[in-house]
């Protein structure tokens, strides 16, 4: 049988704001997300992450249920503002935030479970968007965040080997600033490339502090994770080929060309001109390189057609209907939940043919349609979602096995059900399902299939 070799490591993965709660305990500051979750209208049932799945409280809970589904890692995220209530590098930093994440990291380690460890997962301190405007002052900015991973290194680098930037820049600058749709709440057609080109930075700068002082010394790894789904022309006329090709360049290209390669793809300077902005010589030889990794999160394939209104694509029409009316997969919950491991495989060779760097893919899931209206029972035998993971990890494996491209590492989203963004709780996405009025935790059938087959798919 097919298997990865014995040094793959797959697990679930979580963010701070969607999981921990105590959002206002345990001397934590606000973030953008506690302040736009109570903007009337953003969040679908007007809920917020201010308790979520308990998790700062019932993190033990988590990481049994890891266990108990035989994972070999785990990827989470650091609440900024849990460590730096007000977020910059003179404000006080907050003691019980380090207790917090050493005793998760500790348990996780006890339980021989690998960290993988997130810094930036979208919830950047009040503090810093009210002293600056937060992402936009590319100055201030890279100075703090650079200070809070210098933090984070400081006070975890002997526990961590693992860590990432930011989880999916594209959705901090396109979503947050350019259609207001996420935290926090912009909408406007210069600021998202400038957020983008900050967010490079200092993703940049900390990388460099890594590799610098604490990689000699931890000798741990560090790295970006992006995210796209698979573009596929919607037919063989050669505007959509050429079309597909652009929606990849505006979610990943942008992001991954600096970070790979040194500069931003033609296909988006042609469009967004002067309102990139460029970087430095100096700027420049920290960004190119600045990855040990390709971090990906996917969770779908999309049929495109050129044409459109929206920038943040490159002015692409993207959906899930062939021309012949069939879907390209079961539908799900949202429009990125569309069931396609063949779009994963040819995203998994594009990847490695293009950026030639180790892929470990930090998210991957599949939300099933109307999982919230459900009694618990019928939640818990989650087919869709089996289909999804059963098709998804073959398509990898058949990318590592049989095109040879180097994934190291995957990470189904989600560990458990939890505040997803503007949809609040009525979007599920976990493995496990939670009961929110009691935060009991009941592992779905789903769960049960990935803690058998990755097992069973890697070599001891
Ligand atoms: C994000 C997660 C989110 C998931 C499902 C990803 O873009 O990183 O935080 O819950 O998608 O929408």
């Amino acid at each position: 049988m097919a298997q990865f070799p014995s040094d793959f490591d797959w697990g679930f993965a979580t963010a701070s704001y969607q999981i921990e709660g105590s959002a206002s305990l345990g001397g934590r500051g606000p973030s953008i997300w506690d302040t736009f979750c109570k903007l009337p209208g953003k969040i679908r049932d007007g809920s917020s992450g201010e308790v979520a799945t308990d998790s700062v409280r019932l993190y033990k809970e988590d990481v049994a249920l890891l266990k108990s589904y035989n994972v070999k890692a785990y990827r989470f995220s650091i609440s900024w503002s849990r460590m730096i209530p007000l977020g910059g590098r003179d404000d006080p930093v907050n003691p019980e935030g380090i207790a917090f994440y050493r005793s998760l990291l500790e348990e996780l380690l006890r339980n021989g479970i690998t960290p993988y460890v997130t810094l930036y997962h979208w919830d950047l301190p009040q503090g810093l968007h009210d002293r600056y405007g937060g992402w936009l002052d590319k100055e201030e900015i890279v100075k703090d965040y650079v200070n809070y991973a210098k933090l984070c290194f400081d006070s975890f680098g002997h526990l961590v080997k693992n860590w990432i930037t930011h989880n999916e820049p594209w959705v901090i600058s396109c979503l947050g600033y350019q259609k207001g749709v996420f935290a926090p709440g912009h909408e406007s057609n210069t600021e998202p490339w400038i957020v983008a080109h900050n967010a490079i930075l200092a993703h940049a700068y900390a990388v460099k502090l890594y590799r610098e002082q604490y990689k000699p010394v931890q000798g741990g790894q560090i790295g970006i994770t992006l995210d796209c789904h698979w573009q596929i022309p919607y037919d063989d006329s050669p505007e959509n080929i050429e079309a597909a090709k652009k929606g990849i360049d505006f979610k990943l290209g942008r992001f991954a060309d600096p970070i790979y390669k040194g500069y931003y793809p033609e296909r988006v300077k042609k469009i967004i001109d002067d309102r990139l902005p460029e970087f430095t010589e100096e700027e420049l030889a920290v960004v190119k390189g600045s990855s040990d990794f390709f971090g990906l999160n996917t969770y779908t394939s999309q049929l495109v057609q050129e044409g459109g209104t929206d920038e943040t694509n490159g002015y692409i029409t993207v959906g899930h209907t062939r021309p012949d009316g069939t879907q390209l997969g079961t539908v799900g919950a949202k429009n990125i939940c569309v069931v396609n491991p063949p779009g994963f495989r040819s995203l998994l060779n594009y990847l490695w043919k293009t950026y030639q760097k180790p892929i470990y893919v930090t998210e991957n899931g599949f939300a099933v349609k109307d999982e919230h209206k459900m009694t618990i029972s019928e939640a818990l035998r989650d087919k869709d979602r089996i289909e999804y993971f059963e098709g998804y990890a073959n398509a990898m494996l058949q990318a590592v096995t049989e095109d040879g491209v180097p994934v190291k590492g995957y990470f189904g989203w989600s560990l458990l059900d939890n505040f997803e963004w503007a949809d609040g709780y009525e979007a599920r996405f976990g493995v496990t399902y939670v009961d929110y009025a009691t935060q009991k935790r009941y592992p779905k059938e789903s769960a049960q299939f990935l803690s058998k087959w990755f097992p069973e798919h890697t070599s001891a």
